[in-house]
């Protein structure tokens, strides 16, 4: 397979995970559910949330400045910034003038928002990358940032896949890992998740998005097999990727992809223990983080890889789009300087309780 490897791709990495969360077990008692539907139904554990002064905004310029101040680059060397989001702040101002604005960036510098559901961080990742491969940069670096706040209407029966957090990369050589240039798209337009113009919370056909989801999956996964058995050609990958809006649709979607490929239900089993569910360890910590989700579990399995490490992340976006990417651990993985992110957000952050929670939520 011609991966299209080049020396292109992450050099530096940050996280941002908001102060709060609730555990959705409070919430299965506030809402009168059992807590098991939240916890093994869905695979659903934490729900991070905004506290007083946080935004989608603070949550980008927070894991923008952790790899900023890793780069060790300076504004100067940057000539793009990229926010891929679906929690957008204005119909025509960019996210990416907000999250300028608290990192005091300005000058010779593209700035710009996309937007495509969940698939909006990976659409910033992948044009960032193909602007450095087009020699269109000359020779600046790209400061690329999923970041989103995910609330459903409140009682909505996606209120226990809630979540927040920002993943922020700058994009220049890949000292912390090598995406491939070659990657393997799927697109159908479908309404499974949409938020119409004016509307604060997500119209959701839950049924459909999954049906859309693991279309998706087969597809992608389809193109990377190019003809050759898809476990044999997984064997090669550390960790596979997916997004999460929760995990218990990660699962289906691996189980999907089992059937499609004949395996028998104990390989696709296998397969999910040992190479996806690794990858949605900080997730249980966020909930669905919507163009997060899938760059908070790559960031994980990079965080203490060895060199040459190879890895596969599959984005999924409603609508729907979906493009699943290869990377290759660099010599900066195995620190993983990033997971102090994480680990000092967690511990920093305060459980809240279902009143607190009611508060915040109006309902
Ligand atoms: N103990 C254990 N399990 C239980 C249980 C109990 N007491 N009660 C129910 N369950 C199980 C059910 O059996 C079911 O499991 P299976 O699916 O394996 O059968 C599971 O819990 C959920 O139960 P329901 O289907 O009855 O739940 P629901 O009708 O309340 O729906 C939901 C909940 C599945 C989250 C639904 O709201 C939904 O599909 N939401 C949206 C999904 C989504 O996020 N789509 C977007 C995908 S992509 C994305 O992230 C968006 C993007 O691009 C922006």
């Amino acid at each position: 397979m011609n991966t299209g490897s080049t020396n292109l791709g992450i050099a530096s990495l940050g996280l941002k995970l908001p102060s709060r969360y609730l555990d959705v077990r409070d919430l299965a008692a506030l809402r009168g559910v059992d807590p098991d539907k939240f916890t093994k139904g869905l695979g659903c554990h934490e729900i991070a949330l905004c506290g007083e002064g946080e935004s989608v905004v603070t949550l980008a310029a927070g894991a923008a400045k952790r790899a900023l101040a890793r780069w060790g680059g300076s504004p100067r060397d940057l000539g793009l910034l990229v926010v891929g989001t679906e929690t957008a702040q204005d119909m025509s101002r960019p996210l990416s003038a907000f999250v300028a604005d608290e990192l005091g960036l300005r000058g010779a510098i593209r700035s710009y928002e996309t937007k495509h559901a969940c698939y909006g961080g990976t659409v910033a990742l992948r044009q960032a990358l193909e602007w450095k491969a087009s020699g269109a940069s000359r020779g600046k670096a790209a400061l690329v940032i999923a970041s989103d706040v995910a609330l459903y209407a409140p009682k909505d029966p996606g209120e226990p896949t809630q979540g927040a957090a920002a993943v922020a990369f700058v994009v220049d050589d890949a000292s912390v890992a090598a995406v491939d240039l070659e990657s393997f798209a799927w697109a159908e337009p479908a309404f499974d998740f949409w938020r119409p113009v004016g509307e604060s919370f997500p119209r959701v056909d839950g049924p459909l998005s999954l049906e859309c989801y693991e279309k998706a999956t087969t597809e992608c996964f389809r193109q990377l097999a190019d003809g050759k058995p898809l476990d044999e050609v997984l064997a090669a990958f550390s960790a596979v990727c997916f997004h999460v809006p929760f995990p218990k649709m990660v699962k289906k979607a691996v189980m999907k992809l089992g059937e499609a490929n004949g395996w028998s239900e104990g390989v696709t089993s296998a397969l999910f223990e040992s190479k996806v569910m690794p990858a949605m360890d900080w997730n249980r910590h966020t909930g669905n983080s919507y163009t997060a989700a899938l760059w908070t579990g790559v960031a994980k399995v990079l965080a203490g890889a060895e060199q040459g490490a190879r890895f596969a992340a599959f984005s999924y976006g409603s609508g729907f789009g979906s493009e699943l990417l290869t990377l290759t651990a660099g010599p900066k993985a195995k620190e993983g300087a990033w997971k102090a992110d994480v680990a000092q957000d967690l511990a920093s952050r305060t459980r809240i309780d279902a009143e607190t929670y009611l508060a915040y939520r109006g309902a």
